[in-house]
């Protein structure tokens, strides 16, 4: 099946297929300090000079703390199966251990309430990035306790969401927190240690493992539990022996040290070797990250090209621009045929019993139209290109089950601010007026040409 330009992609081929949109709730809620909620890592982070573009925050981002109800309304408008969106933990246990938020948990409430009304299936995340300050004054990630707390605040939201919520995600994109909040520093906490980067990993593993248990035990729906990484095909420069060695250390930095260890298959010797860091493993917890999970959700964003870097940082492969490439706002290579070989190499190496795309998105410099449309023809070709990738996956036996398009709203892109926008909606972020871009509309029509209704 050859990508279709310009057409709605043939889909055929999916059937009972979970059509969807997310988003996270720093991203988008703002009310930063309201009802109760206490400042998370990032809102720390924010305050750094010169850690995110323009100086912005997400105090206010898109306002759906108050706006919930219009966003559930662009959800039936788009007419989306599912909604993917994050719980915040600094809303819900403001202090991270301790005391529950009542109204924290009441706003959660009310959504999923609202878009179970409206025939959409919640999607709860548990964690995305958005840490309690509280806990990192005490060590953050870096530290064992960290784990515990999370399972003790995963087990709040279970018994409180858990007889109306089914579909559950522990941690998304656990190398984000890990590789660019604790090695690199470019997101929160801005941390720049190797070894508090590979126990932030590994802390991260045993509390999304014990999160499993907690959601397991706490929920009245039978959950389906998973976890969400951010994965990328890595290919070679060249053919080089010291080029192929780079790409095999990279697609371990990226793909194998986050999907190895919660399959059962433990962490890759070679990166042990890499990093030099001894993983701080108690007897039991490597069977408790491993934890049966009924999917493995996958973000894509783009594959990487590299070279051998010897005297680069950690895992010595720097990235290569792709020349002819087409690229996006974020200077991400557009590939959709990445993504079909991720799915195809999840279902064939980790046997993955169920493959959600749980994001897959991309930014461009959207402008507003005269009329006040938004026609933005490249996420739309780039939405169309996805789509049709998912289908050749399925096609080969990958057992992907959804797709979720990052993002239903633009938002706050962590440290690049609000310059960049993934939405299907365009958010006005004076007004906060909402726009349904031409790709949000083509969205619409694929569902609908999905499910075999007529599109207008
Ligand atoms: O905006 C992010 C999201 O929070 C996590 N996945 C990647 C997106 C685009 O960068």
């Amino acid at each position: 099946m050859e990508p279709q330009r310009g057409h709605v992609p043939d889909v055929t081929a999916f059937t009972d297929f979970v059509w969807g949109v997310a988003t996270s709730a720093y991203q988008i809620e703002g009310a930063a300090l309201e009802d109760g909620r206490l400042p998370s890592i990032w809102d720390t982070f924010c305050e750094v000079p010169g850690a995110i573009d323009g100086g912005d925050t997400g105090h206010v981002a898109c306002d759906h703390y108050h706006r919930w109800r219009e966003d559930v309304g662009l959800l039936e408008r788009l007419g989306v199966d599912a909604y993917r969106f994050s719980v915040a933990w600094p809303r819900v246990v403001p202090d991270g251990t301790g005391p529950v938020n009542p109204r924290g948990l009441a706003f959660y409430d009310r959504l999923v309430d609202a878009l179970l009304d409206a025939g959409i299936r919640p999607f709860a995340t548990l964690y995305h990035w958005d840490l309690p300050q509280a806990l990192q004054d005490r060590g953050g990630w870096p530290e064992r306790d960290t784990a515990q707390r999370f399972a003790d605040y995963a087990a709040v939201v279970a018994e409180r969401l858990g007889d109306r919520v089914a579909d559950w995600t522990t941690v998304n994109e656990p190398l984000c927190c890990s590789w660019h909040g604790h090695l690199e520093g470019s997101m929160a906490p801005g941390v720049r240690d190797l070894e508090a980067a590979v126990r932030t990993s590994y802390h991260l593993h045993l509390g999304h493992g014990l999160a499993v248990q907690a959601v397991r035990a706490a929920a009245r729906l039978t959950p389906s539990i998973g976890i969400v990484n951010n994965l990328s095909p890595i290919d070679p420069a060249t053919d080089s022996e010291e080029d192929h060695a780079a790409a095999r250390r990279l697609d371990g930095h990226v793909n194998r040290w986050w999907l190895d260890p919660v399959t059962g298959r433990g962490y890759p010797e070679d990166m042990l070797a890499v990093y030099g860091v001894d993983l701080p493993i108690r007897p039991g917890d490597l069977e408790t990250i491993a934890a049966p999970l009924d999917y493995l959700g996958v973000n894509y964003y783009f594959r990487q090209v590299v070279a051998a870097d010897p005297e680069g940082p950690v895992p010595y492969a720097r990235q290569l621009e792709v020349p002819g490439a087409t690229t996006t706002a974020m200077g991400w290579e557009a590939d959709a045929g990445g993504l079909e070989r991720l799915l195809v190499r999840l279902a064939r190496e980790y046997a993955a019993p169920r493959l959600y795309v749980t994001e897959s998105g991309s930014a461009w410099r959207d402008t507003v139209g005269p009329d006040g449309t938004v026609d933005d023809p490249e996420r739309l070709a780039y939405l169309e290109d996805h789509i049709a990738a998912c289908g050749r996956a399925i096609e080969q036996g990958a057992p992907v089950a959804g797709y979720f398009a990052w993002s239903l709203l633009d938002n706050f892109e962590w440290a690049y601010g609000y310059d960049k926008r993934f939405g299907l909606v365009h958010v006005d972020y004076e007004t906060q007026a909402r726009t349904v871009k031409s790709s949000g509309h083509r969205y619409a029509e694929i569902i609908k040409a999905s499910k075999g209704l007529r599109v207008a």
